[in-house]
């Protein structure tokens, strides 16, 4: 079967009589638990809940490939994915070495509280590999691939490699193109981790995130630190994930030509001075990214003269939704130093390709471009 027939058959029940096509959300706390505990498969929700499982198995199957099956688990959110990692890799003494262009959450969370507690945190850029001079003695390679939101692309196969052999776990944050665009787990890394707030469930209206590995023990790990955290994911906010995910291969497919598009559209622009988009041959990163991905994603970035260009385009555009975050079906932009964090120029904008008409895509931001001049 292709890959978004899969997708699509994940979400269904098994086709029993009177059953419903999709199960509903289960909303509990505590579950019937007659005798020995580990009899029953459920026992009590912070630990794992049937919503969460059928969710988990699809994203699971997303995240398998030649050779090897996959095993995911969910969370409240992309960061506490991301935390998960952390809090269950890292100890004092150890070194991590994060993308220092990486999602800036997670570089704050790493300089801001593991560094305080005697985690060692390295920084290289995600351009060229830079990351792989960092590794010596390191417990964690944090890679970024896409990177956002400058859209920097590293070889996450090559970069395994040399992780692994100076004995270093690796994680990829997969956020920007999603396990159907990209496998991290196919191509050599120990955890493919993302937030499925963006394109994975693609209605701008819940927080989710996972982490998926190969290796059981490494499962265990995440699995243990979820529980005892507990800040875990809802069954509605589970259900409705579920639900998204079924359109993902549509979605995905509609965005990231539409991204394309723009990319190539904005890179003829007198008035752009950049585009950083890793489906354009001009990228540095393109020729990797055409090994690794099989989807360039839906986020490219460019640049604008400076700041009043930047705004001026985003107040005149009338499909461009002015919102942070991205992979949703209603394309949205925004001029990103506004939030400081991150080493861009004034001008900079991150889009995100929706699911619109791309000839009214293209109109919008032509005439939002003129007024920029
Ligand atoms: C690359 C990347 N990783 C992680 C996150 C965190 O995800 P969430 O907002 O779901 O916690 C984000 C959010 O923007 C992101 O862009």
């Amino acid at each position: 079967m292709h890959e978004a027939t899969k997708i699509i058959r994940s979400t269904l029940t098994r086709a029993e009589a009177g059953e419903p096509l999709h199960a509903g959300p289960v909303f509990a706390a505590p579950y019937h638990v007659p005798g020995d505990p580990t009899a029953s498969p459920y026992t009590y929700a912070r630990s794992h809940n049937p919503t969460w499982t059928h969710l988990e198995k699809a994203i699971a199957q997303m995240e398998s490939g030649e050779g090897y099956r996959a095993s995911a688990l969910v969370f409240a959110s992309g960061m506490a994915a991301c935390t998960a990692i952390f809090g269950a890799v890292l100890r004092p003494g150890d070194a991590v070495v994060l993308p220092s262009n990486a999602y800036f959450a997670a570089r704050v969370l790493a300089q801001e509280y593991f560094a305080q507690m005697g985690v060692e945190v390295r920084l290289a850029p995600t351009a060229g590999d830079a990351q792989a001079a960092q590794l010596a003695g390191a417990k964690l390679l944090w890679i970024e691939t896409p990177s956002n939101p400058t859209m920097d692309v590293c070889d996450i196969a090559a970069l395994s490699e040399a992780a692994h052999r100076a004995g270093a776990l690796v994680a990829v944050d997969n956020t920007t193109p999603t396990p159907m665009g990209q496998r991290p787990l196919e191509l050599g890394a120990d955890f493919s981790v993302a937030s499925d707030t963006k394109a994975m469930t693609g209605h701008s209206d819940i927080l989710v995130g996972h982490v998926a590995v190969r290796d059981l023990e490494l499962k265990q790990k995440i699995d243990q630190w979820r529980t005892l955290t507990g800040g875990v994911l809802g069954p509605m906010e589970a259900w409705l994930a579920l639900r998204s995910i079924a359109t993902l291969p549509l979605r995905l497919e509609r965005a990231c030509a539409n991204a394309q598009r723009i990319a190539e559209f904005l890179a003829r622009r007198a008035e752009v001075e950049q585009v950083m988009y890793p489906g354009l041959q001009t990228h540095p990163g393109h020729e990797v990214a055409k090994r690794q991905m099989r989807y360039f994603g839906p986020v490219l970035s460019f640049v604008l003269r400076d700041k009043v260009a930047a705004e001026t385009f985003m107040a005149k555009s009338k499909l461009l939704v002015d919102a942070t975050s991205f992979g949703g079906i209603t394309s949205s932009a925004e001029r990103r130093a506004r939030w400081g964090g991150d080493k861009i120029a004034d001008g900079f904008i991150r889009l995100s390709a929706g699911c619109e008409m791309i000839d009214d895509l293209l109109e919008d931001i032509g005439q939002a471009l003129d007024a920029t001049r």
